[in-house]
């Protein structure tokens, strides 16, 4: 045998294997002719899950347009099976937007998975997922016996769960698809405590409140004393029962049970179904509301008046935002300061960066006790809470919703002013209000009107009984939640002093300085115009300049609008140079220290003087400055003047009569800078 191999020519040995690679194609091709199966290939959703589905490997259809960020992917090559399948299949390229046949199997779970765009779809990180699988082109395999329908890890049918997704959806309860459950059990914790109390018969005796504090303590004067506080006592029992149910140790009993699950290939085939509703923990962790932006802080009530139950019943209420609220570094953040005598910050912003670490550590706060200085707690905030190294975004509105029992035992008008100012949006929550006979103890009569920035109910709530507390979740969130409103509400209308600089030069004429000035009259309309808000100054010039009116001369709308009106048109050259540096004398150099400084100049033609050195005088000094051309103002200009970047501070128009355009673009860039800069 050796010696005859060995004289074998190479080409031979080539020849051989050539043939022996096309017998075992051939073979295999034959083998796929007669083994293969018809079979029908079952269709799914986009949004249908591989966890829902039990097969360990299948071959499906999906529909076109699974290419949706809604439906969520994690992972990269390999997915968690709390992705998409189609949008995994995308994501992987197997699959375009059209739709088509895709092969899944199921692999063992990840103790990571990263994220990454790719083929049109943004893939998120999972720290862990118990079970994972994979996408391929939908060439069966020898052997494998592909279902032809798919077996559901629930006896529900997909689309029945998808509509119940909705519904909660709607109601804005967040709620995981696949974690049904979810809603429903926290819910009735909340009903079963709140019933309790509603309908077992009160009043209840009571130990002082301070069974929740340290020490009794005398009630001083202005703080509401609740010697017959009716219900703390009886109720520390069982409020302790119905604190365990809430703070669900049996929940975390589950979770860490779960954690201990091993996740090798075999468990992974082995797929309990159940695993997936009990193990909340191992949601993957989300990336927040983005139509919720909001840099959230609630200060809230810890006096020693307050007492236990009701204490609890406000903890039950921050859970609950906590968990309407879908939490994240994309959505909202939130964070929490307890007051008594002085404030303290509980969480801030970037402490709990979701909805479920944040809710868990609710559970866990303590009362402080003390009395109910909410003016200081405001005052805390407006220094302390929102500053950048506490995790304020800087480009998301802030929000500061202050719960208080009955009345602050401080003051709050001036505090909230200056916390306005600084772009804080402050909602007040009054409950149980002064009655009648306990209005001569309140500090500063009608103190929430005092506090926010307008008085027309939209940042006020008066809830009169702490059950009924829950019943402002969802009113509240809606409007905490309205960026646009916030992203122009009085904080961004109140906080300004605007001068405006006029070009009066002959080229303008008559007839159009008209329309200029009704231009400065309908931008002037959109603030809040008041000695303490927004303040309006005018200043015109030709060669030379002069002084229509400064910012102390009116201090309501309507004198401001007259006065505009007023100015008579000057006609003559156009030093705008001159003028800038006239305006940052004359106006701005009398503006207040709290005030952003706004200078806005309309100008119809190329100046006589140079804008360099006074438009970088404007901008050291911090004079935000629009440039407004027309007709022949020169482009180069008017960048030159405007506060960086120039395309959201420079505008020009060909026509005087086109100006009116204008007007609701900068009152927009005016309100998204103050929002993304709230710190003065
Ligand atoms: C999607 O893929 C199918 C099959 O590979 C192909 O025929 C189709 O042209 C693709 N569509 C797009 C929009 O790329
Ligand atoms: C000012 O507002 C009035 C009323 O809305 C409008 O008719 C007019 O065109 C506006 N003019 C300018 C220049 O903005």
């Amino acid at each position: 045998m050796g010696p005859i191999v060995l004289t074998m020519k190479a080409s031979v040995i080539e020849m051989f294997l050539v043939l022996l690679v096309t017998g075992i194609h051939s073979n295999k091709e034959i083998a796929k002719k007669i083994k293969r199966p018809k079979f029908t290939v079952p269709q799914i959703n986009c949004d249908v899950k591989a966890g829902k589905i039990i097969n360990p490997e299948f071959i499906v259809k999906c529909p076109a347009g699974c290419q949706d960020p809604k439906y969520h992917v994690y992972g990269t090559d390999i997915y968690a099976s709390y992705s998409s399948v189609c949008g995994a299949a995308v994501h992987s390229g197997v699959l375009n937007n059209s739709g088509g046949k895709i092969l899944v199997r199921k692999v063992a779970g990840q103790s990571g998975y990263k994220g990454s765009y790719s083929n049109g779809v943004q893939s998120l990180s999972l720290p862990r997922w118990r079970e994972s699988f994979i996408v391929s082109e939908s060439k069966p395999q020898k052997g494998v016996a592909y279902p032809s329908a798919l077996t559901y890890s629930s006896s529900k049918s997909p689309a029945a769960k998808a509509g119940k997704y909705e519904m909660t959806k709607a109601s804005h309860l967040p709620c995981l698809p696949g974690t049904t459950t979810q809603p429903i059990t926290l819910m009735p914790t909340l009903a079963t405590t709140v019933a309790e109390d509603t309908h077992t018969n009160l009043p209840r005796p009571s130990p002082p409140a301070a069974s929740a504090t340290s020490s009794p303590r005398p009630q001083p004067v202005g703080h509401r004393s609740r010697q017959t506080d009716f219900w703390s006592t009886t109720a520390s029992t069982s409020s302790q029962t119905s604190a365990g149910a809430n703070t669900g140790s049996p929940r975390q009993d589950s979770v860490g049970a779960a954690f201990q699950q091993p996740m090798g290939a075999d468990a992974s085939l082995g797929f309990v179904p159940k695993e997936e509703f009990s193990t909340q923990s191992l949601e993957p962790v989300s990336q927040g509301d983005p139509n919720c932006r909001v840099d959230l802080s609630f200060l809230i009530d810890g006096s020693s008046s307050l007492g236990r139950r009701r204490f609890r019943i406000q903890k039950q209420f921050l859970a609950d935002i906590a968990q309407a609220l879908d939490i994240g570094p994309a959505g909202p953040l939130m964070g929490i300061v307890q007051y008594g005598d002085n404030p303290a910050t509980q969480f801030s912003l970037k402490t709990h960066m979701n909805s479920r670490d944040l809710k868990a550590a609710i559970e866990k706060m303590a009362q402080r006790g003390g009395l109910s200085n909410v003016g200081r707690a405001i005052s805390f905030v407006t220094k302390n809470f929102f500053s950048k190294v506490n995790g304020n975004r800087g480009s998301a509105p802030n929000v500061a919703v202050v719960l208080v029992d009955g009345w602050p035992t401080d003051k709050v008008e001036e505090v909230s002013r200056l916390a306005r100012e600084s772009g804080i949006n402050i909602f007040f929550i009054t409950i149980e209000g002064a009655v009648e006979n306990e209005k001569q103890y309140v500090v500063e009569p009608n103190f929430a009107n005092k506090a926010v920035c307008r008085t027309n109910g939209f940042y006020t709530f008066s809830v009169q009984s702490w059950f009924g507390l829950r019943k402002t979740v969802q009113p509240l969130l809606k409007r905490v939640c309205d960026t646009d409103r916030l992203a122009c509400s009085k904080t961004c209308f109140n906080s300004a002093d605007i001068g405006f600089v006029i070009d009066g030069s002959s080229s303008v004429g008559t007839g159009n300085f008209r329309t200029v000035l009704q231009f400065v009259a309908n931008l002037s309309k959109e603030f809040e115009i008041s000695e303490t808000d927004t303040r309006i100054g005018a200043v015109q010039y030709t060669y030379e300049q002069r002084l229509e009116f400064g910012f102390d001369k009116y201090s309501s709308k309507s004198d401001v609008l007259n006065a505009i009106k007023r100015v008579g048109y000057w006609s003559g050259g156009t030093s705008t140079g001159a003028a800038i540096n006239y305006a940052l004398e004359q106006l701005f150099k009398k503006s207040k220290p709290n005030k952003r400084k706004l200078m806005i100049l309309i100008t119809d033609g190329r100046s006589y003087d140079d804008v360099r050195i006074p438009a970088m005088a404007a901008h050291y000094k911090g004079v935000i400055t629009y440039a407004i051309g027309v007709a022949w103002a020169a482009q180069d200009e008017l960048e030159i003047i405007a506060t960086y970047p120039a395309r959201d501070h420079s505008f020009f128009v060909d026509e005087f009569d086109n100006l009116y355009k204008f007007v609701p673009q900068i009152i927009q860039n005016i309100c998204t800078e103050f929002n993304s800069q709230p710190r003065n």
